[in-house]
């Protein structure tokens, strides 16, 4: 299939951007969309010319590093599927594909396609620990009762995979769905209850410190997480950060 990419380019963060059109010809409808990105980046080379800058590491869904909106959608037309994971068979030949970095204040773009993601990383080192007794006394965490429920609630949680979709699918770039993902896997299960409310008010915080916008309620970062993660885990950050917060003595 022949197509017509329609690209952000921007040399550096400093330097303004702006879309540049690249026709590739002869993708396999197997290729995923990172393939096609690398026939046309190889082509680049070949000619003396810059290569497109974009992220990507596992390519099969569970690394987090692939991002790119793909035609005003984060990681493109399908459902639950990474950038990575996307085939060009989504696509039609002859198609015009416009394909751009995620926009949020907390995410600026440092070459291209690429975004500086780091601020979900010091969301995360403000979440802390998990304190564990090592004191000879350590108890197997297969050998703790946790309710099935609270076990699949916190997995579905922990399959986050902090790629920023969310934040690039909300109106007000909230990380609300990331963080609230984040804060449950671990509040659900009793290794994590130890330290919850500092975890919950310290990773709140930072969120607000790194620029994130307030929660829309529109829902869009639910329809747009490649892993379908569930707004249910927001309503559960804020109740558990009102408690750490607004409870007595706090
Ligand atoms: S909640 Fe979904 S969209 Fe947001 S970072 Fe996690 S996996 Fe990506
Ligand atoms: S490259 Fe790892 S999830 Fe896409």
């Amino acid at each position: 299939m022949n197509l017509t990419l329609k690209v952000w380019r921007q040399k550096d963060a400093n330097s303004k951007g702006e879309i540049v059109a690249y026709d590739v010809k002869d993708i396999s409808e197997e290729m995923s969309f990172l393939e096609m990105l690398d026939v046309l980046n190889e082509k680049l080379v070949a000619e003396g010319d810059e290569p497109i800058a974009f992220d990507h590491d596992c390519r099969e869904g569970i690394c987090g590093a692939c991002s790119l909106y793909i035609n005003g959608e984060p990681h493109g037309p399908m459902n639950r599927t990474t950038t990575c994971q996307l085939h060009m068979r989504s696509f039609k030949d002859g198609e015009t594909v416009f394909i751009e970095p995620w926009r949020a204040k907390a995410f600026p773009v440092i070459k291209d396609l690429m975004v500086d993601r780091s601020a979900f990383d010091r969301i995360i080192q403000a979440g802390g620990y998990v304190s564990v007794n090592t004191s000879g006394n350590t108890i197997d965490a297969n050998a703790i009762p946790i309710p099935k429920e609270d076990a699949d609630e916190a997995f579905d949680a922990a399959t986050c995979i902090g790629c920023g979709a969310c934040v690039a699918a909300c109106k007000n770039a909230s990380a609300m769905l990331f963080v609230s993902a984040k804060v449950s896997q671990l509040s659900l299960l009793p290794q994590g209850k130890v330290e919850a409310e500092e975890r919950v008010k310290n990773m709140v915080e930072q969120m607000d410190h790194e620029g994130f916008g307030a929660c829309t309620v529109t829902g869009a970062c639910e329809a747009e997480c490649p892993k379908g993660i569930s707004l249910e885990n927001i309503s559960r950050m804020n109740r558990e950060y009102l408690k750490a917060t607004v409870s007595p003595g706090k």
